[in-house]
């Protein structure tokens, strides 16, 4: 487990956008003893849920949406799984996808470290996206970081030949970490040599935004999954 979920209540608003979408976006799938975590053995049809085959996306700690809304609505020829494990941002989330009538979305409230794992054949997404999903960047709490060698056997495994990995983070420190676990991974090819130039459409998120605003950089990362 990566994470555990901090439980929350939600306002009014998100309330109203859970009640409207969840059964069109939210997928339930089987949990395990916590309530954030993916029964073994659980699986999603994905060609069934979204009633098409499309390109695969997957993007870990979604937040409210920010990211994973315009850039949604930005690539319709493909679809996007999201995993968030706190309610009321999947709620605010959930919101702005009716609002934009977005079709190609749809939502895990567990793990995505977990879900990464359990829920998709090997072989089969498109991109993986992490954008400052990771509370963990402190070098004390490494062990419970997001981003390790570890995770990126994962992220390769799932990735069709040629797939990408996204990441971006204001943390120093965990940005050094990921070029550490991840550039010398057999089966990922960091695909800049180094630091990526910044995705021309990842919008400037909240999370992003207080991290400029306290003076730090941002870090972007593209790997490649290798042929
Ligand atoms: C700092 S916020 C950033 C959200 C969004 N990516 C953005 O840039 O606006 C991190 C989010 O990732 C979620 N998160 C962290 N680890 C996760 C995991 N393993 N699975 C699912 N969600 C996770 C947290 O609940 C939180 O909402």
């Amino acid at each position: 487990m990566s994470f555990v979920r901090r439980s929350a209540r939600m306002n009014d608003s998100q309330r109203g956008a859970w009640d409207r979408h969840a059964a069109d976006f939210v997928v339930d799938v089987p949990p395990a003893e916590l309530s954030t975590s993916i029964a073994d053995g659980a699986s999603v049809d994905w060609v069934r849920e979204f009633g098409r085959r499309a390109d695969l996306i997957v993007e870990i700690g979604s937040g409210a949406g920010d990211s994973l809304v315009p850039m949604a609505a930005a690539r319709p020829e493909a679809d996007v799984v999201a995993f968030e494990v706190f309610e009321p941002a999947v709620a605010s989330t959930l919101g702005r996808i009716g609002r934009e009538g977005l079709t190609n979305v749809r939502i895990v409230v567990a793990d995505g470290a977990q879900g990464l794992g359990r829920l998709f054949d090997d072989g089969t997404i498109s991109e993986v996206w992490t954008f400052f999903a990771d509370p963990w960047h402190k070098s004390r709490h490494h062990k419970r970081r997001l981003v390790s060698g570890a995770f990126g056997d994962v992220v390769a495994r799932k990735l069709v030949p040629g797939g990408v990995w996204r990441l971006a983070t204001d943390w120093e420190d965990y940005a050094l970490w990921m070029r550490e676990e991840l550039d010398d991974h057999a089966l990922l090819e960091n695909v800049h040599g180094g630091w990526a130039p910044r995705l021309a459409d990842r919008p400037v998120t909240k999370y992003e935004s207080r991290g400029i605003a306290a003076g730090r950089r941002i870090y972007d990362l593209t790997y490649r999954r290798r042929a």
